[in-house]
């Protein structure tokens, strides 16, 4: 069997990516005209983990403003004209196809930023990823009072920044 490898997404990718945060993401269901929207917006950002016959993985990321999280399963609208990071929304991929994929994601979304001329890489951290996000050079944000009131929609979650060394 090849090795799975990401891909640019493409629209007839949405079903696949749909079913999977569905499986993945259960208990933070987002609707498949949300990622849609991530695509057409920022389709530079967004890939798919692709496996010999199947789509076993995706990673949506879009440029924002540090400190600020876009409402889960909810409209970005636009992007910000002065964006100072690339927001990484989700990287979930099946677990027989995991180790090393979310390292070559990051390092590819790192990519981009640089050539954007982005410094910073963001996220928010749940299901206990902190540990991961840390091994991937993420460091957690003490929250203000808005982002603090921002995460309590996220179960048991953490922003994190990673600042790009020019
Ligand atoms: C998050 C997810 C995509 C990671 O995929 P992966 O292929 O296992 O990621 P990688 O192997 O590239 O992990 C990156 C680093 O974190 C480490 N890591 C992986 N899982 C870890 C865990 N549960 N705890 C601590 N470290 C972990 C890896 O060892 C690797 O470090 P290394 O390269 O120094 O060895 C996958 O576990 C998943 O789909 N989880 C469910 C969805 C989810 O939680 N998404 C993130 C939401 S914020």
């Amino acid at each position: 069997m090849s090795k799975p490898h990401w891909r640019p997404a493409r629209a007839s990718d949405l079903p696949a990516i749909s079913a999977i945060a569905a499986r993945i993401h259960p208990d933070l269901p987002e609707g498949p005209e949300v990622f849609a929207e991530k695509m057409r917006l920022y389709p530079d950002g967004c890939r798919v983990l692709a496996a010999e016959n199947e789509t076993v993985g995706y990673g949506l990321s879009h440029p924002w403003m540090q400190h600020q999280i876009p409402p889960l399963d909810g409209f970005l609208e636009k992007l910000p004209h002065d964006a100072d990071c690339l927001y990484v929304h989700d990287v979930a991929v099946l677990p027989d196809f995991r180790g090393g994929v979310t390292r070559a994601y990051v390092a590819a979304i790192e990519g981009l930023a640089r050539s954007s001329g982005i410094a910073a890489l963001a996220l928010v951290s749940v299901y206990g990823t902190r540990v991961l996000w840390e091994r991937l050079g993420f460091r957690p944000v003490t929250p203000d009072a808005a982002l603090r009131a921002k995460l309590t929609s996220y179960a048991s979650a953490t922003y994190m920044l990673r600042e790009l060394a020019k």
